[in-house]
């Protein structure tokens, strides 16, 4: 089959977090969900916190590949405010890096981190909505990252996403999809949270059941169906310590979050109780 596959990689002590919007005839139908308003700046300061704690906590942007250098043209899909992208420009001077996202805001506060960082030769931002066809030619990229597609993808829109993700990569490339598996505290409040977060997820159609391992379980069925070969996993477990800088960064990752109006008060109050 044409397409070797996945370094897929599982974040272990991972939320997932965020919003879905969707656009219909020219305007947006918000999905009520998670974040409301993804323009927000909080919104924004969180995505760079979890950014770092995801990107450090996995080795790199590209850790698990045996030769980053053989990838030239490279695509992020919900790409935030670039973080990952920024990143591996950082370390990677021969790659075309594109990130898209379906918030202005994002792209906006990405281009200006770019363009502040010199490094906006080989970078671009597009405003894109991914839920839509990608405004992409076949065999475009070496290599499509996804992270946190849970996000934003309802269960059913998965096996279109990654049919489009296949048809923007070129014959031999690599589509690259990170995803939440479990999360364990030791803290009762934040299991609490944990415990709503995956009934919310599960009740609006992001995930197939209430338990901890979201959609990632279905990942290697769904890319091995459409002929992923191989089909690569990889485990990363992420640790938060209370006391360090990680632990403090998922700290003010939850209080940064308005998710009250998802959860009700008795999220607030967890909230108020980590
Ligand atoms: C949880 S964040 C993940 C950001 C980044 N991938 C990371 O791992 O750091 C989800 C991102 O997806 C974006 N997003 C939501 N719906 C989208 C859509 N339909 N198309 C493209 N991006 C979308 C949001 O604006 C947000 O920046």
């Amino acid at each position: 089959m044409p397409y070797p596959i996945i370094p897929f990689s599982r974040c272990g002590r991972r939320r997932c977090l965020v919003e879905a919007e969707c656009t219909v005839s020219g305007g947006y139908a918000k999905i009520p969900y998670f974040v409301e308003d993804r323009s927000n700046d909080a919104e924004l300061i969180r995505l760079l916190f979890q950014d770092t704690l995801l990107t450090t906590g996995m080795g790199g942007p590209l850790s698990e590949q045996p030769d980053p250098s053989s990838l030239h043209r490279v695509l992020d899909i919900g790409c935030g405010p670039g973080g990952w992208i920024l990143e591996a420009a950082d370390r990677y001077h021969h790659m075309s890096l594109t990130g898209i996202d379906i918030s202005w805001r994002m792209i906006e506060y990405a281009r200006a981190q770019a363009q502040s960082r010199g490094l906006t030769d080989g970078v671009e931002f597009l405003v894109m909505d991914a839920l839509h066809p990608l405004k992409f030619p076949d065999a475009s990229f070496d290599l499509v990252n996804l992270r946190l597609g849970s996000s934003f993808l309802l269960v059913t829109d998965w096996p279109r996403l990654l049919d489009e993700l296949l048809r923007v990569t070129r014959p031999g490339g690599i589509v690259r999809v990170t995803d939440y598996v479990t999360i364990q505290s030791t803290s009762p409040a934040y299991n609490r949270i944990i415990k709503m977060g995956l009934c919310a997820l599960y009740r609006s159609g992001h995930s197939l059941t209430e338990e901890q391992t979201g959609v990632t379980h279905e990942l290697d069925r769904l890319l091995s169906e459409r002929g992923c070969k191989p089909v690569q996993t990889r485990d990363a477990t992420l640790e938060f310590i209370a006391g360090t800088v990680g632990g403090q960064h998922l700290y003010e990752d939850i209080l940064t979050q308005d998710l009250g109006y998802v959860f009700g008060h008795s999220f607030v109050a967890d909230k108020q109780a980590l």
